[in-house]
């Protein structure tokens, strides 16, 4: 089976290189022809491990191809993914126009029937959006080529993705027809071993699955960061009270860890286009309202330690930062809580050091010569008075704390033993982990 995927972002690079993998013929498509020239010498624009050695394998034995131009690549495809950008506009709702200038380019160009996926996040009544596109395309061709749309949204965790996609929890497909369906079943059967379920439903429905489950997984940090700030101030330990509800099944001891916000390219993006789709139906979401203000007051939770430690003064004070991505694994910037605390910081006169594993390149885009590039996480604490822990890469966890001695440690990750600093001479805070004073209050 031939397939074509058009967006080599990182949605459609990671499905691209797998479905290769596993033996089909795939050529991806982009407009930007630097990003297609690097691909075929196996340079990829996005850091995703285990992706470099897919792509150049399968680039090797000739199953994936890359090309700038999808007409001539067309004929012969059983099934055109659309996996380009959904950026949000300024009102917070998806902007399609990327999604649709392909679906109608591929209605320009299409020779024999085709089934038209839709892989990007697309807000629910998408898919007749696109069918729209194509049908007028082909209308204008004067031609009544058979096809049929379906939408196939993706569940990939960055730093994860070629994993989530060979191995996935569960394949979710919108179809409507039989023809459609009979043809991604065969598509994705390589992936369904052990067990892995494929769920078909209709279109609609798998439009909002893939806005549901990340809007219920972005509730859940919100939730659980919101009972964190309570335990700080009632003298409890979100720790304890984490593994004390996750223990009951029907609550799970995942994605409830406490933190500094989520942040990356799908929790607050799509969390605001479904507030934003509620609105245009007349419905308000209150729940995830309060999700996204919840969350963005989480990515200030360091500095208003750090403020209240420092007592509201922190001209001169110097801090270095342990990590920037918006999580480990990747490289990835946006929606980073790094760029927040830093900028909270450096607004209040402060001095930032700064070192990631991976992602200092990227930051440097955003970040300029605002803050001090360091070496390595030793260099980041070089003379400072504190260090802030923003992603909990594994390179951070064990630091040898002889070498920080009088820095004090504010970790927005909960990954150090607190009790044990404490009796190291290190002042510390956590996450909702209560400070040592709030502890003795409650324990007298
Ligand atoms: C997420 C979804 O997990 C994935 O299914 C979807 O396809 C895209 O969005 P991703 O953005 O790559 O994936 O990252 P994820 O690992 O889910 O983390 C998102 C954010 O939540 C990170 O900032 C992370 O630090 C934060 N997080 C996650 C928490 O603060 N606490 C948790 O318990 C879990």
């Amino acid at each position: 089976m031939k397939v074509i995927v058009i967006g080599t972002g990182y949605v459609g690079l990671v499905t691209g290189a797998c479905l290769a993998e596993v033996g089909t013929e795939v050529v991806c498509v982009d407009v930007n022809e630097t990003k297609i020239r690097n691909l075929e010498r196996g340079i990829l624009p996005i850091y995703e491990p285990g992706l470099e050695e897919i792509v150049t394998r399968n680039a090797a034995n000739g199953r994936l191809s890359f090309s700038t131009d999808l007409a001539a690549v067309i004929p012969g495809a059983a099934v055109a993914f659309i996996a380009v950008g959904t950026p949000p506009g300024e009102d917070g709702s998806a902007d399609l126009q990327y999604v649709l200038q392909v679906a109608k380019e591929i209605g320009q160009s299409m020779t024999d029937y085709l089934v038209v996926v839709t892989k990007s996040t697309v807000p629910v009544g998408t898919a007749v959006k696109v069918n729209r596109e194509i049908k007028q395309a082909l209308q204008h061709r004067d031609t009544l080529l058979d096809y049929d749309v379906a939408s196939n949204p993706e569940f990939l965790k960055e730093g994860a993705a070629v994993q989530d996609f060979l191995k996935p929890d569960r394949i979710v497909v919108g179809v409507n027809s039989d023809r459609s369906k009979e043809v991604l079943e065969q598509l994705y059967r390589p992936f369904l071993l052990n067990g892995r379920p494929i769920i078909f439903m209709d279109i609609a429905s798998a439009e909002m699955t893939k806005y549901a489950a990340n809007a219920m997984l972005a509730t859940k940090i919100s939730f659980i960061n919101d009972i964190a700030n309570l335990c700080d101030l009632v003298g409890a330990d979100v720790n304890m009270v984490r593994k004390g509800i996750g223990s009951d099944a029907r609550i799970g001891t995942s994605f409830i860890y406490p933190g500094i916000g989520y942040g990356g390219s799908c929790f607050p993006k799509d969390v605001k286009a479904l507030v934003k789709t509620g609105k245009e139906y007349g419905h308000t979401l209150r729940i995830l309202e309060a999700v996204e203000a919840v969350n963005n007051d989480q990515k200030l939770v360091l500095f208003d330690k750090i403020m209240h430690h420092y007592e509201g003064e922190l001209n001169g004070v110097t801090f270095g930062i342990w990590g920037l991505s918006f999580k480990p694994g990747t490289d990835d910037m946006r929606e980073a809580a790094s760029l927040v605390l830093i900028n909270a910081l450096l607004e209040a006169g402060a001095v930032v050091r700064v070192f990631d594993p991976v992602a200092m390149e990227e930051a440097k885009k955003t970040l300029g010569d605002t803050v001090v590039w360091c070496e390595d996480m030793y260099h980041a604490v070089e003379g400072v008075d504190a260090v802030a822990l923003v992603t909990e890469w594994n390179d951070f966890r064990l630091p040898d704390w002889s070498r920080m001695k009088g820095i004090v440690v504010f970790d927005g990750r909960n990954i150090y033993d607190l009790p044990y600093l404490k009796k190291k001479g290190i002042v510390a805070y956590g996450i909702g982990t209560a400070q040592p004073s709030t502890i003795e209050f409650i324990s007298k």
